[in-house]
């Protein structure tokens, strides 16, 4: 049986042993999910880097750049953090250097962290993922991205969906685990709704990404694992 915890805010993480754990970055809206879509769609690689300099200097060596902040795309950069810009033939073939305002810095946490994996989370690929955890059986951490060392809702719905999908109830050994599987279950029947009144969906909403949001809540769209290897996100097949 694998064990799972859940880390709620990357301000958390240090009271957890990741090391040689898969740990699974989840941050919803958008940042993994549109990791997993963009190597859905044919891009080799997602390079998470920390700062928008760093998207550039690898845009001189032909990566595509990727830069978002507080929801924004960047000025000066060929892509933002929607998953829409990672499809039509947009990213395929290439490489992608990509820096968002929580996420990234959350899978290079689990990197210094000592994780054996470092998985991208989302709805969209949550039976491949889950499959990839129960069959690899390594204990798992399921890391929230948050907003800004904040809890959000989002996050802390999938990790919820995750843990259900991994273990039951009685299995647990985690307050946090327990508490997110709960609030999956309230919210089940229709997350769009339920996440109305969070933080990020008003923030994406008034940058009129309703779109992006419809999107990455939808389940099982996309039926491959992706992780980290050498520093970048790929297919983990
Ligand atoms: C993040 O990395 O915090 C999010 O993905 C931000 C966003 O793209 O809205």
């Amino acid at each position: 049986m694998i064990k799972v915890q859940v880390v709620l805010s990357p301000a958390l993480l240090h009271l957890f042993d990741s090391k040689n754990k898969n740990v699974v970055v989840i941050d919803i809206l958008r940042a993994t999910s549109t990791i997993c879509t963009a190597i859905a769609h044919g891009a080799l690689s997602v390079k998470p880097v920390n700062n928008t300099d760093d998207a550039l200097i690898l845009k001189g060596s032909g990566y595509l750049s990727a830069a978002e902040r507080d929801g924004h795309k960047l000025e000066g950069f060929d892509m933002g953090n929607s998953p829409f810009e990672c499809m039509n033939g947009a990213v395929l073939g290439k490489k992608i250097a990509l820096t968002t305002t929580n996420g990234t810095k959350c899978i290079t946490a689990a990197t210094i962290a000592g994780a054996a994996n470092v998985l991208s989370g989302s709805f969209l690929n949550i039976t491949a993922l889950a499959n990839f955890l129960k069959a690899d059986s390594r204990d798992v951490i399921l890391f929230c991205a948050g907003w800004r060392d904040r809890v959000n809702l989002e996050d802390s719905l999938f990790a919820g969906a995750l843990v259900n999908r991994l273990v039951s109830k009685d299995e647990l050994d985690c307050d946090s685990a327990l508490m997110v599987m709960d609030l999956y279950h309230r919210a089940k029947s229709n997350l769009g709704l339920y996440l109305e009144q969070s933080s990020h969906y008003k923030r994406l909403s008034r940058l009129h990404h309703q779109e992006d949001m419809e999107y990455c809540l939808q389940s099982d769209v996309i039926d491959i694992v992706v992780g980290l290897k050498k520093g970048e996100m790929v297919n983990m097949a």
